[in-house]
């Protein structure tokens, strides 16, 4: 990896497809989508309400909040209930089996 400011998040092959996973990288809390050859990172708290988000409420690519039931897409970190308000997304980069993330 030669892009500044990317750090190793985790193994591609440890992600499951179409499964999402809290984990820490450099003592951030950070969420990783794994969807098809793609992974998606994200924060680990609602926007709403900033209530902590469980990685194992999700559809296809929406992260539905147990609070009140906001759903924010992980790709873009919409939030479908208030358009103003958006789930922190991070970059990523997969290589030779690696996922890095900046943020
Ligand atoms: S805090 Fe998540 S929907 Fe309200």
């Amino acid at each position: 990896m030669d892009q500044p400011g990317f750090k190793k998040a985790a193994l591609f092959n440890q992600l499951i497809d179409n499964k999402s996973v809290e984990m820490e990288v450099e003592n951030m809390a950070v969420m990783l989508h794994r969807r098809g050859e793609m992974v998606y990172a994200t924060g680990v708290y609602c926007p709403h309400a900033e209530v902590r988000l469980d990685p194992r409420n999700t559809a296809g690519d929406l992260i539905i909040c147990k609070a009140h039931g906001y759903r924010s897409n992980i790709k873009t970190g919409e939030c479908l209930e208030e358009p103003d308000m958006k789930l922190n997304t991070f970059p990523t980069v997969v290589e030779d089996g690696v996922v890095w993330i900046k943020f």
